[in-house]
């Protein structure tokens, strides 16, 4: 099979590697992909977001899959794109149609279909300009600490904590003043969930499932948890909190009414879910969906799987898994993201790198895999290009082994300013219950 990969992240070169080792792969492209990408691809310049240039590719290159890594070109219609157009309608497409991609564009959609479809998740309710004075009553029912989410795509950054009422109330008019833009002319307001938070991803049909390995993600910049917010600085799978007892209520209580719910609804949703969940006392609640794998997380959760991912995201693309077994590989991952000095704020591009071997081949049994995220190339050189830079994969050994193999390839990196977090998986490696 000829296939097209569309991203340009870590996440993308993982699943362009996974998919690279399916006996059914044929030519594989990426669009844009990156110089991680062009070792196993044939990358194809052009934005996510240039339908006319997808299209083309898809042509030209007689594609016969498209997997769509990130969430803004399903918010913004691709699928729709595909499935109205007649040279493209008969061509496989891994990613929900624009109304089931508004599970991620949209929180106030969401949340209304969590409530719809009986589906755990923190109690809610949206307001706008209008509603203001009832979103000042509705703050002050609620207990410390407020969460404040903007509704629409705010490249992962729509989401408010406040400890204090009142700086709650005035973040609320700044939300829906334009601090995140026209995301935030409706806030969501909700319980503020106090729990450990697990990714948990599933590949549909639209009618039926595979669960994927879960993972759990580190957002912030600093260890401890603490400072900004970024994309995600590593990925720990499998997650030890999650296990058969707390999966199977994940599967009963939310994946099952999640899948059946895109039918009762009329949602066409061929593709990856990525569910947020809060493991409050053994109980899972859904934070939030998204409509993609994440990043990192698909980094170390690619490297768990065993089975043919092409041939579970043909069927996926079809309509029916029912043939489909997905196995993982009983070997956890843990994936160690690197930054540019000043990431999330402020940092410089254009950095040359080198020092691992990694950087320039990641084979399928080496123990150690360098997915590239933000990397260029420039005069015949590699150069960072990204605030992250380079997420770093370790298989197997245990949690402990795993971060002494990861720190040592990374020590062998070089830019300037490269930073990462030295405590991915270490709240794992200690984790009492
Ligand atoms: P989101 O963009 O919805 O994933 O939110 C970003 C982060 O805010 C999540 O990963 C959680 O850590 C946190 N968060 C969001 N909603 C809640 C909630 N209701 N209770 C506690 N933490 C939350
Ligand atoms: N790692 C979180 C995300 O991809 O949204």
């Amino acid at each position: 099979m000829n296939v097209l990969v569309l991203g340009s992240g870590g996440r993308e070169h993982a699943i362009a590697w996974k998919v690279k080792q399916s006996k059914n792969c044929t030519n594989l492209f990426c669009l844009p992909g990156n110089p991680g990408t062009a070792q196993i691809a044939t990358n194809v310049a052009a934005g996510v977001k240039d339908f006319e240039a997808i299209k083309k590719c898809v042509l030209e290159n007689n594609i016969e899959i498209v997997i769509c890594g990130p969430e803004d070109p399903l918010v913004f219609g691709l699928k729709d794109m595909f499935a109205a157009d007649e040279q493209l309608k008969d061509v496989l497409f891994v990613g929900p149609s624009k109304l089931g991609a508004q599970l991620e564009g949209s929180k106030d959609f969401a949340k209304e279909f969590m409530v719809r479809h009986n589906i755990p998740t923190a109690a809610y309710k949206s307001f706008t300009k209008e509603t203001l004075t009832e979103a000042d009553a509705f703050l002050e029912q609620l207990e410390a600490p407020y969460v404040l989410k903007a509704d629409g795509l705010a490249a992962g950054k729509g989401v408010l904590i406040l400890e204090d009422l009142e700086e709650a109330k005035a973040e609320l008019r700044n939300m829906m003043g334009g601090k995140f833009g026209e995301a935030g002319n409706t806030v969501v307001i909700e319980q503020f969930l106090k729990g450990i938070e697990v990714s948990v991803f599933v590949l549909t049909s639209g009618k039926d499932y595979l669960i994927l390995p879960e993972a759990k993600d580190y957002k912030r910049i600093g260890e401890g948890d603490k400072g900004l917010n970024t994309g995600g600085m590593g990925a720990v799978s499998p997650v030890v909190f999650a296990d058969a007892e707390f999966m199977a209520k994940v599967e009963e209580r939310i994946i099952k009414p999640t899948v059946e719910g895109f039918a009762k609804d009329n949602i066409d949703y061929k593709g990856f879910v990525f569910i947020g969940l809060m493991n409050c006392g053994g109980d899972p609640y859904v934070i939030e969906y998204n409509v993609r794998m994440g990043d990192p997380e698909t980094e170390a959760v690619m490297t768990r799987i065993d089975s043919d991912l092409l041939s579970h995201l043909v069927a996926a693309a079809k309509g029916d898994l029912s043939g489909e077994k997905i196995e993982i590989s009983k070997d956890g991952a843990l994936t160690v993201v690197c930054v540019s000095g000043g990431y999330p704020e402020e940092y410089k591009k254009g950095l040359e790198m080198g020092g691992s071997e990694y950087l320039y081949s990641n084979t399928p049994c080496s123990k150690i895999k360098v997915f590239h995220a933000g990397t260029a190339m420039k005069d015949g050189k590699l150069v960072t290009s990204g605030g992250r830079v380079l997420a770093i994969t370790v298989n197997g050994e245990g949690i402990e082994k795993q971060r002494e193999t990861i720190y040592a390839e990374i020590a062998k990196i070089e830019y300037e300013g490269k930073y990462c977090r030295r405590d991915i998986g270490l709240d794992l490696l200690n984790y009492k219950g």
